[in-house]
């Protein structure tokens, strides 16, 4: 009954042909989103990523769970112990609030593993985890990345993309606006730079295909491990709504 009247009154004055009633809106959506920014650390965080990090921010949701890719994280465990690697270090880009270090410790219990993230909330909150000290949680920026680097390893999961779940929902079929081509291109080609030659880049849950960009060439797909989704062309246009792509790809030694 209160939730009927909440949603009744909202939608008088959002869509109301009466601009003081718009206005009324405005202004009470407007005060309730500011509030929400001072007084919740994390849609504070949120919003300063935004906002003062504008060009190196990918993916901003904090959605996150542990062992949320149990058959990658096992393809890539097997593709390391074929060769028996075991004392490898492991970059987990946009590791959000650290489920994915935490999982991946157990699939590689000799790693170094280290966490990246650009969300100040949610790294103060993996550094609060227990952890061992071959684990390191770090702020996202290229001097602190390289200073653990090379990786034999770079897990880059559902953090090259942006609301994927809005594009979905509304069914997007240009993200020139939203999250251009040129952006996820310029961010896989610092990525690939902390991948070492032989090692591996899993790119998974993304809006585009590295193999649509000018590093294809120095990557192969590992096995047919991926995803299915909306994938975008390079001028940012719906290729397919429900291509498989792969996730996987093994970084070719260069001459
Ligand atoms: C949807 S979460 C994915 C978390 C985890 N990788 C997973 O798949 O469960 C995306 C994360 O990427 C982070 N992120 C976005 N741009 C980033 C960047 N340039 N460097 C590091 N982290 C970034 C966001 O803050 C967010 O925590």
């Amino acid at each position: 009954m209160k939730e009927r009247l909440k949603n009744k009154l909202r939608s008088k004055l959002k869509y109301s042909s009466n601009p003081v009633f718009r206005c009324v809106w405005a202004l009470f959506h407007g005060a309730k989103s500011v509030l929400r920014v001072v007084l919740i650390p994390s849609v504070r965080s949120q919003w300063a990523m935004e906002t003062f990090n504008k060009d190196r921010v990918q993916q901003t949701t904090q959605r996150t769970w542990a062992n949320r890719y149990p058959e990658i994280f096992a393809a890539c465990r097997d593709f390391f112990a074929k060769q028996n690697k075991k004392n490898i270090r492991i970059l987990s880009y946009g590791c959000c609030t650290g489920e994915e270090v935490v999982t991946l410790r157990e699939y590689f219990p000799d790693a170094v593993i280290v966490g990246a993230e650009l969300n100040r909330d949610s790294l103060r909150i993996c550094r609060k985890r227990k952890c061992d000290s071959n684990i390191h949680f770090i702020y996202s920026k290229p001097e602190n990345i390289r200073k653990y680097g090379p990786y034999d390893a770079v897990f880059c999961m559902a953090v090259l993309e942006r609301l994927p779940m809005e594009v979905i929902r509304k069914h997007i079929t240009d993200l020139k606006d939203m999250y251009p081509f040129e952006k996820y291109n310029a961010h896989l080609h610092e990525i690939d730079t902390y991948v070492k030659d032989g090692g591996l880049l899993i790119a998974h849950n993304t809006h585009y295909d590295i193999m649509d960009t000018d590093l294809a060439s120095g990557y192969s797909a590992l096995g047919s491990h991926g995803f299915t989704g909306m994938i975008f062309d390079r001028d940012s246009k719906l290729k397919k709504d429900n291509e498989f792509q792969q996730s996987i790809f093994i970084k070719k030694t260069s001459c």
